[in-house]
């Protein structure tokens, strides 16, 4: 599964879609660039995303707010005071980590350990289990997985609590160790907020402390009355937006799946109180259906619904992804209660109420909110659908099997050779079809090579002119995920690429 990730990665580098930041600087940690292809795929992610939520229901607009707020934003939403992750460092290798992650990597061992037993259990009866070795090695399963629960739900406690001694001391009990010096000597644990920090103004004196928007939700909170007045929507009506997020992640890892800089798509659902659980189940299974529409497979998702609840949320759930390196979260939905708009309300002095025309009143809406990472649908995408295949013949290839809709290109002209009036023919086919699709067109390398180089790209259909095209205006269309070749009417083209990418 490792190498899995590694080719994903190459292979983003190697086609355009993804760069290491500013890499000709030895690049910048957790922060990447999107190539040509890369920001195709991506703008087509945004526009699928926008589509489903703001297009396709009359009860949802979308807003475009600013990176930067004013800082009482995140002392309201809780930012400033809570959004930390409990660091630690080695002493004698001088590494820093993350105190929850070091306790969840050692207990992730224990579950492998667990995983292990059962396994080599099974090699030695095999189905014939003789029952006492059976139960023996159960209970000795069960022990490893209950020891994993009391500890991370010991460390969840402390960490609540915010008591650090305790995770400290808990790191030491289970003498977990740099995992690349095996050095146990550690410092205390302490908080480290997560929130990129910047100044507006000049002059040292006067310049005021900001944060870069560490999510894009609070653009919607204070923006509630704005939108609900200009927009007239009575509740329930939701406000969704696409923009960057920014958070400063201690451990950067796993490619974009954790990103110190990062793009959120995000949609809160204003709904009277009362009725948040009802839409919080009605959001879980549209979000659900969005996943499953791209066709990835159904078993690679699964809900992870959170036992243990932030502050602020009386329901939480996550899309879980099977990425290469397991099920991870890709998407949240979260019901919110009326937590923001009533924190917003206190720290501004100004109220942010709904007046509800049918029962004649006025009250702070609840608030259902679902939250997916840009960045890592992107992700689950490029590690989903890329395949090595042996084909009939024997010769291997490399495809991106994209769904169609999001391929960041949707044809490739490719004239079979330049001369004989074949590359004018294939140009006027660019041109002509251009306006609908995102093209390539390309007449240098064997057609054989320019195939290959397509199917690595995720495009969905090529095009090929040959002499015959030039009196009987057909081409040879080339399907990326069959690789069969038929041959159509050049009249037709439209209609079959939009038929097969349209959403
Ligand atoms: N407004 C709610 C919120 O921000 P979150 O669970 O912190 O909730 C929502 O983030 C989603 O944003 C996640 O499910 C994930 O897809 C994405 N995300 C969060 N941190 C990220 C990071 N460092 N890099 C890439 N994506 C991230």
């Amino acid at each position: 599964q490792e190498d899995v990730f590694r080719k994903v990665i190459s292979h983003a580098k190697e086609y355009g879609f993804i760069f290491p930041s500013s890499e000709i600087y030895d690049g910048l940690s957790a922060v990447y660039d999107y190539g040509q292809n890369g920001a195709e795929l991506k703008n087509n992610i945004k526009q699928y995303w926008w589509k489903a939520m703001v297009q396709l229901n009359e009860n949802i607009v979308g807003i475009d707010a600013a990176i930067l707020m004013h800082p009482t934003t995140w002392k309201a939403s809780g930012h400033v005071d809570a959004f930390n992750d409990p660091l630690i460092d080695n002493k004698d290798s001088k590494k820093r980590f993350r105190a929850d992650v070091l306790i969840e990597d050692y207990c992730a061992k224990l579950e492998d350990k667990a995983q292990k037993e059962i396994e080599k259990a099974a090699k030695r009866f095999g189905d014939a289990f003789e029952k006492e070795q059976f139960e023996n090695t159960n209970a000795r399963v069960m022990e490893y997985r209950e020891r994993q629960k009391t500890i991370l739900s010991r460390m969840a406690k402390s960490l609540e609590t915010e008591n650090l001694a305790d995770v400290k001391a808990l790191i030491e009990e289970l003498e977990i160790a740099d995992p690349d010096t095996g050095s146990k000597n550690w410092t205390d644990v302490r908080q480290f907020n997560l929130m990129f920090g910047t100044k507006l103004g000049a002059s040292a004196d006067n310049a005021m402390d900001l944060y870069l928007r560490p999510e894009t939700a609070q653009g919607i909170f204070v923006n509630f009355l704005n939108v609900q007045k200009t927009s007239r929507h009575k509740l329930p009506f939701g406000i969704a937006q696409i923009g960057k997020a920014f958070r400063n992640e201690i451990v950067a890892r796993q490619f974009i799946f954790r990103m110190r800089e990062f793009e959120q798509m995000e949609m809160q659902f204003f709904v009277q109180p009362g009725t948040e659980l009802k839409h919080y189940e009605e959001w879980k299974q549209k979000r659900l259906n969005w996943h499953l529409a791209l066709g990835l497979g159904e078993e690679n998702y699964k809900f992870h619904d959170h036992e243990k609840l932030a502050h602020y949320a009386n329901a939480a759930t996550d899309i879980e992804f099977k990425f290469p390196f397991g099920f991870k979260e890709l998407e949240g939905i979260h019901s919110r209660t009326d937590f923001d708009l009533s924190a917003h309300e206190q720290h501004s002095g100004r109220k942010l109420q709904y007046f509800d025309p049918e029962r004649n009143e006025n009250y702070t809406p609840y608030v259902v909110e679902t939250s997916i990472g840009l960045d890592r649908m992107f992700l689950a995408l490029m590690s989903h659908c890329l395949k090595d295949e042996v084909l009939e013949d024997g010769s291997e290839r490399t495809v991106l099997s994209l769904p169609p809709a999001l391929a960041p290109v949707k044809a490739a002209i490719l004239p079979l050779m330049k001369k004989d009036g074949l590359g004018e023919y294939a140009e006027k086919i660019f041109n002509d079809l251009k306006y609908d699709f995102n093209l390539i067109y390309e007449e240098k390398d064997s057609i054989g090579k320019r195939y290959r180089r397509n199917d690595a790209l995720g495009t969905p259909f090529c095009i090929t002119i040959d002499h015959d095209s030039l009196t009987d205006h057909t081409v040879t269309l080339r399907d990326r995920d069959t690789m069969q070749q038929e041959r159509v009417q050049v009249a037709d083209l439209r209609r079959i690429i939009d038929e097969k990418t349209n959403f």
